[in-house]
């Protein structure tokens, strides 16, 4: 049974009064969504704690955008799984992107991200995506392959069962250009596949997201793919109205397998 999750991604976005707006409309969908749909939302590390206190008891998840894979030490400007998870943190999302692209993150320092979320009892999301020119070269299933065969190698299938995936395409990010329905699944189909090669048990039974461009008026065709767990969502996630739509078009998901 895989159960739908909706994730917000604030990137480097947001405010204390963003979050009561967002939050309040999250909770006028979530008490339904939650039935059938989670819904959690990944802010900017200063409001993880203001964030908690406005989703206590509202069966929302909070999330992060990074950590350090370090348990502790003098890594200055950084934070540690452990803190996340005082601040109230179910989720943290690794290798985003945007991060491999500005902070040179490797396949393998997300692989030890990934694994220093799951000691600190922290849920990854671990994303995973080709750039335009990888898809015009038709590399984007090589490219796929090797950043979660990075993941799987250090975690194995048991460490890969306490995780989400969510492949974001690089081209979709914050473009306006989703990928469509097809390719979107074509691709969840694909590393649910290589998650098979594993553990079957273990494949059928990982959440894979899709992110990039995720609206209101396009998730719900998204949802109905088979291999589509839920979303990933960027900039439709600022908005209480847009991302509370998204959340309840999840709903129309319910559960399978
Ligand atoms: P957009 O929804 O703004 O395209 O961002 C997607 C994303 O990067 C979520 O992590």
């Amino acid at each position: 049974m895989r159960r739908t999750l909706v994730a917000g991604n604030w990137k480097m976005f947001g405010s204390r009064a963003l979050l009561a707006e967002v939050i309040g409309a999250l909770r006028d969908v979530a008490g339904e969504a939650s039935k059938v749909a989670e819904v959690a939302l990944c802010p900017p590390f200063p409001l993880l704690a203001p964030a908690a206190e406005l989703l206590a008891g509202s069966g929302i998840g909070l999330g992060a955008q990074n950590l350090h894979a370090a348990a502790q030490g003098a890594h200055t400007g950084e934070v540690s799984g452990a803190m996340l998870r005082e601040a109230g943190c179910r989720y943290v999302i690794v290798g985003h992107s945007e991060r491999r692209r500005d902070c040179a993150e490797s396949d393998a320092l997300v692989a030890e991200k990934a694994a220093a979320a799951l000691r600190e009892g922290l849920c990854p999301i671990v994303c995973v995506g080709e750039d335009a020119g990888e898809r015009a070269a038709g590399r984007q299933f090589a490219v796929v392959e090797r950043q979660l065969a990075a993941v799987g190698e250090r975690l194995g299938a048991e460490g890969l069962a306490a995780c989400v995936l969510a492949y974001e395409p690089v081209w979709a990010i914050g473009t306006g250009r989703t990928a469509t329905p097809a390719q979107a699944q074509e691709i969840h189909a694909f590393l649910r596949a290589r998650l098979g090669e594993r553990d079957a048990t273990m494949a059928a039974g990982v959440r894979i997201l899709y992110g990039g461009s995720v609206k209101a008026d396009n998730a719900r065709e998204l949802f109905a793919q088979p291999d589509i767990d839920g979303a990933l969502v960027g900039g439709a996630s600022l908005s209480g109205h847009d991302f509370a739509a998204i959340c309840t078009a999840a709903e129309g998901k319910r559960w399978n397998n």
